[in-house]
């Protein structure tokens, strides 16, 4: 790991952390599926059918990139990221870390994936034990991964850890409930930081965040990876979110990535329909590009991942369905437009850009 910088020095909100060249590839997804049963009865349980939260996902991370992981709630990206983490078993497919797979790793492989792939939740009130002190909490991995830390100087390293991501090191011994939802959110960034990861998942840290801190959160992050140099998945449900701060972006429906490119291919040329629709949705701030927008709406619900359309998932919503949509899925390939989209009809087409989330 690079040497941290002075505490609080803040990076502007327009440098970008690993934009150029491209790392090796660290976890690569292939096909990933996770199907939750669905069961009845209460002493006889019987499976009825399944929820198929992920279903064939295919996604790569390289060293120091930040990939967006983007779609509408209940399409799957929590269930990603824990199976990411370790925290679900997949169903199905493969996840490779360091050209291992995952679900073949032994003891020690396996003892040190779980170190080098941190996890930041969504949600800052629940994700922190409420009876144990900030302190313990930054340091709770350490009896696991005690080579990490040595013994003696860990409540130096806690408090350089808290300085770093914000916090004032002598609040050590507080607890979740004295503090804000920003500043609980600084402590699960450093409760992953303590780790020294190579890779964290961000499970829409700020979404549950009042806007005026939102932005602080995610230069904090971006600071880090300058720092550290690691790789972040960065969920959120909405395209603006992870526009200026994700190399590459994969939109999600209903289990599976329909369309995946980097910021330019996916805001400049996106040729998903969902992904179209996406991003003539987002509100516009500017108002002489209110005029240009070519705002397409979607028709009815997504569908139950219970039941899901057969062919094209998006097929019962979609404007350009026609008969083979109901019965082959398309591959997520690129079919002349540049970049892969899960369609048999992709075509990129200009949508009025989003305005970059201040
Ligand atoms: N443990 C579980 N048992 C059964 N179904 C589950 C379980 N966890 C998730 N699901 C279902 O799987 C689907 C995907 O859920 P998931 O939480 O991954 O979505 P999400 O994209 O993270 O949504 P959000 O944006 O609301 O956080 C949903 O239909 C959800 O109800
Ligand atoms: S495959 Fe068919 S239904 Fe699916 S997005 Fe393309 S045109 Fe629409
Ligand atoms: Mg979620």
């Amino acid at each position: 790991m690079a040497e941290p910088r002075p505490s609080g020095a803040s990076v502007p909100a327009s440098t970008q952390t690993a934009r150029g060249a491209m790392g090796e590839a660290l976890l690569e997804i292939v096909d990933l599926q996770k199907l939750f049963p669905l069961t009845q009865g209460i002493v006889f349980r019987k499976t009825v059918g399944h929820v198929r939260a992920v279903d064939g996902v295919n996604l790569t991370l390289h060293r120091g990139e930040t990939v967006g992981l983007v779609g509408e709630s209940g399409c799957g990206k929590s269930t990603v990221a824990k199976l990411l983490v370790a925290l679900e078993k997949p169903t199905g497919g493969t996840i490779r870390y360091k050209g291992e797979d995952v679900a073949k790793m032994g003891g020690r492989a396996l003892k040190r994936y779980r170190r080098e792939v941190q996890i930041i939740f969504q949600d800052p009130y629940g994700s922190l034990n409420p009876r144990m002190t900030v302190g313990d909490i930054v340091a709770e991995g350490w009896s696991v991964h005690a080579d990490v830390a040595p013994r003696k100087g860990r409540l130096q390293r806690t408090q350089e850890l808290l300085e770093r991501v914000g916090l004032n090191p002598d609040y050590v011994n507080r607890y979740p409930h004295q503090f804000s939802g920003g500043q609980r959110q600084r402590i699960g960034i450093a409760r992953a930081l303590a780790m020294q990861p190579e890779v964290i998942v961000c499970d829409e840290p700020v979404s549950a965040l009042d806007v005026s801190v939102q932005a602080q959160v995610v230069n904090l992050l971006e600071d880090l990876q300058d720092d550290f140099g690691m790789s972040y998945l960065f969920i959120a449900h909405d395209l603006s979110v992870v526009r200026h701060l994700s190399d590459r972006i994969a939109v999600m429906y209903l289990g599976s990535v329909v369309e995946e490119g980097t910021e330019a291919q996916v805001y400049g040329s996106p040729s998903h329909p969902y992904t179209q629709a996406l991003l003539s949705s987002v509100p516009l701030h500017e108002p002489a590009l209110r005029g240009q927008k070519d705002r397409i709406l979607l028709q009815g619900d997504v569908p139950s991942p219970a039941d899901p359309p057969s062919g094209c998932r998006f097929r019962t919503r979609c404007w350009k369905a026609q008969d083979i949509c109901a019965t082959e899925p398309p591959a997520l390939i690129d079919r002349g437009q540049g970049h892969p989209a899960a369609c048999h009809f992709a075509e990129a087409r200009e949508v009025v850009p989003v305005e970059v989330a201040e």
